[in-house]
């Protein structure tokens, strides 16, 4: 029996490269060696975007048509939607019952939010139950395993302490102790040099336009030590040069020798690029044009994903339910 795998993102908006080399592309090398369930956590979403949902279920099928063009594929994962499969929050509930404000409110990820995000109010109830949301969500499947980020380690952490409380007090061990894959970080940043991210305002979708593409890594920063074209470069100290070891790994010796000479310009290098990256998109590009297309297969993938989960999740929860003699 293969081990099995839950892991989510929150659809906050389009996927970008970060998500591809970071998230994604693990995902999709998980698939054969696991029971993958992969899935978009759109509560999760709306807990910080509450204000303004407007775009969430926008978003949701969109990630989701990103997922498939990357190659998460519905013959070997469950693909789903978080609010599609109602015992997330019916097991949410009852965690909440069990998990002490404490455990919560020193979570770093929450005071790090509540002290980092402005412009909404993130001192809801709700906000603060975060983790035990998330902590339902790999519970309710009996996830063994869960492919995450470094910063995601204090939810997995309060995970297995809110699964041992339940299993001490109704004295059976109905969760197993799920341990955290870790992610290869992404050594990809933003067009600017800082993490890729939305709210930098750096990030290249995986759904860019080759014309958006040209125009945004035409911008980036490259090495600030290379002042005149003459100046000879450092390409580890370059952001261009990551992304073609990333994008383009056949061309990222000669590339760095032609910086390291001087004799390859930024200019050029950028645009180059820019056509490696565009290549590199091409096939993703199409079949997410082909995805788009035909909606009723996306719907049939998704109904299917909530289908299948929704049997693993109604058979924890009867069990829970047992044991708690609701
Ligand atoms: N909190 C995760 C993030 O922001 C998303 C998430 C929700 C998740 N539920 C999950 C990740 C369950 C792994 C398992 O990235």
């Amino acid at each position: 029996m293969k081990k099995r795998i839950l892991s989510g993102m929150r659809p906050t908006g389009k996927l970008h490269l970060g998500h591809l080399v970071g998230a994604l592309g693990n995902w999709v090398e998980l698939q054969d060696k696991y029971d993958c369930l992969f899935m978009v956590a759109d509560w999760h979403a709306l807990m910080s975007e509450y204000e303004s949902p407007k775009d969430l279920g926008e978003n949701v099928r969109d990630n989701v048509i990103d997922w498939l063009a990357c190659g998460i594929s519905p013959q070997k994962s469950t693909i789903f939607i978080q609010s599609r499969v109602k015992e997330h929050l019916e097991l949410y509930a009852v965690l909440s019952i069990i998990t002490p404000l404490g455990w919560l409110e020193r979570c770093p990820t929450y005071k790090e939010q509540l002290r980092e995000v402005k412009g909404r109010d993130l001192s809801t109830y709700g906000f603060l139950g975060y983790p035990v949301l998330q902590a339902a969500d790999i519970l309710v499947y009996k996830a063994q395993a869960v492919p995450v980020g470094g910063d995601q380690l204090p939810h997995l952490e309060l995970t297995r302490e809110i699964a041992r409380k339940f299993n001490n007090l109704y004295k059976e061990k109905v969760f197993p102790d799920p341990e955290a894959v870790l992610t290869k970080s992404s050594k990809l940043l933003g067009t600017d040099g800082r993490k890729m991210s939305k709210s930098y305002n750096n990030t290249i979708a995986i759904s860019e336009s080759p014309e958006d593409i040209r125009v945004k890594i035409q911008k980036m920063f490259t090495d600030p030590a290379r002042v005149r074209r003459n100046d000879p470069g450092h390409p580890e100290k370059c952001n261009l040069h990551s992304y073609y070891t990333v994008f383009a790994p056949g061309r990222s010796k000669e590339i760095a020798q032609g910086c390291r000479e001087a004799s390859l310009g930024c200019t050029d290098c950028k645009k180059e690029l820019a056509q490696e990256l565009i290549r590199f998109l091409e096939p993703i590009q199409k079949k997410r044009k082909e995805l788009l297309k035909d909606k009723l297969k996306l719907d049939d993938i998704l109904d299917q994903g909530a289908k299948k989960a929704s049997v693993i999740a109604e058979k924890t929860m009867s069990e829970v339910k047992k044991l708690i003699n609701i």
